[in-house]
């Protein structure tokens, strides 16, 4: 599913109003903050907590904000807009929460779309349930990020930034085999950017199922939708037979895709209908318009978004001390540098694509 996070140095901000939360949870009160101090100190505290406080207010009417916005853009999209989206074959059967508390597993939850976080969630949600958290509120969250910054993360992990497919090796749990990858995404890739000539059966299977896909929709019959990516896989299969999609692996193992290949490839699998589940909006991900979310978390911040909220929700945050969860990703910044050099046609297709995420969320080009 996706790679291990990448290692981020810490941003000192971040870091301030991290240890300053941790502070306040243990002593739960200045007066015993203070006296740790001397009266010289004591001038210096005092401003180092107001800049908390202020932090805290600016995260949380950020959190506000967003999720008021959220709830603007879909009325003013309406429903029937956003239902009749054209990727509806893609449909909401992804969505997917991930339940936090422990005690009524109801209260706490979150949809995580792919490639925003979702495996650090993963591992975060298994501890927070262990914990007995005393709160009535319920929330419900989701995790958001650039759609841009998400593309180029998706071409880091699953196209290897460009590096030979020889290069690949799996190292977590969430990874996949060489071969798989090999049918899944690399040898599709090559395909679609003509540098593998597919027999005519291959285009055939695609159109198929996705005729199929579209005629169970438009029946009602969307208990079949789900992962629509399959089907791609198994055209490759049929079309192309098992062995000689391994002789293939083996020929074409030092190759690589560029990002505009990858970009020519997530264009073609959106116009077919086998989009991978990896690049699928998360605005259908997560059902946006439809579900009423508290809390929208943006992973470019999650540092200092995640423990402020969780411990808001009740949770100790303590876990987070020696955890490499939440860590910021810097493709925020550098997305731009893998789009320069797409051309403008294809750049208004794929803005297209994700225009839901983009307007939905505020999101800007
Ligand atoms: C929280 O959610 C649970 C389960 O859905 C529900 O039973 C309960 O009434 C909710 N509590 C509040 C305060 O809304
Ligand atoms: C809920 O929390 C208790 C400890 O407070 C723990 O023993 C139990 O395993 C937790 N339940 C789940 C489903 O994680
Ligand atoms: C790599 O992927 C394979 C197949 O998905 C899995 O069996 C294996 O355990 C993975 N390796 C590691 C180090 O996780
Ligand atoms: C791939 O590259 C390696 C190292 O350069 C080379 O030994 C190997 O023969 C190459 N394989 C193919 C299939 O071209
Ligand atoms: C939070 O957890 C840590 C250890 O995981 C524990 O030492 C601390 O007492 C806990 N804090 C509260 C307020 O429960």
């Amino acid at each position: 599913m996706a790679t291990a996070p990448t290692k981020v140095a810490s941003r000192p901000v971040a870091r301030v109003m991290f240890v300053g939360l941790r502070v306040l949870l243990a002593t739960g009160c200045i007066t015993l903050l203070l006296n740790l101090y001397n009266q010289n100190d004591m001038h210096h505290i005092q401003n180092d907590r107001q800049n908390e406080l202020e932090s805290y207010r600016q995260i949380e009417s950020e959190f506000m904000r967003r999720s008021s916005q959220l709830e603007e853009n879909c009325q003013i999209l309406g429903t029937a807009a956003y239902e009749k989206s054209e990727y509806e074959w893609s449909w909401s059967s992804y969505l997917l929460f991930m339940f936090l508390d422990n005690v009524s597993r109801a209260k706490h939850r979150i949809c995580v779309p792919l490639k925003i976080g979702s495996i650090s969630w993963i591992d975060l949600s298994e501890k927070l349930r262990q914990q007995n958290i005393k709160t009535a509120v319920n929330a419900t969250l989701m995790t958001v990020r650039h759609p841009l910054a998400r593309l180029v993360s998706m071409y880091i992990d699953k196209f290897l930034d460009g590096a030979p497919f020889s290069s690949y090796q799996n190292h977590s749990l969430y990874e996949f085999s060489w071969d798989y990858r090999w049918r899944k995404y690399w040898m599709p890739a090559l395909i679609t950017n003509k540098r593998i000539s597919p027999p005519t059966t291959y285009f055939e299977g695609i159109r198929k199922a996705r005729d199929g896909l579209l005629t169970n929709i438009r029946n009602g019959i969307t208990s079949d939708v789900g992962e629509t990516e399959n089907n791609l896989v198994t055209t490759i299969l049929s079309s192309f037979g098992s062995d000689n999609v391994k002789l293939l692996g083996t020929h074409f193992s030092n190759a690589s895709i560029s990002f505009e290949e990858f970009v020519n490839q997530v264009i073609w699998s959106y116009e077919n209908s086998v989009a991978d589940h990896h690049w699928i909006p998360f605005s259908l991900d997560c059902n946006v318009c439809a579900e009423k979310y508290d809390y929208i978390i943006h992973l470019e911040n999650s540092r200092t978004e995640v423990p402020y909220l969780l411990n808001k929700l009740g949770y100790n945050i303590s876990i987070f001390e020696n955890t490499h969860h939440a860590k910021p990703v810097n493709q925020y910044n550098t997305y731009k540098d893998y789009f320069r050099l797409i051309p403008k046609q294809k750049l208004e297709r794929i803005y297209e694509i994700y225009k839901l995420d983009f307007y939905l969320f505020g999101f800007k080009y």
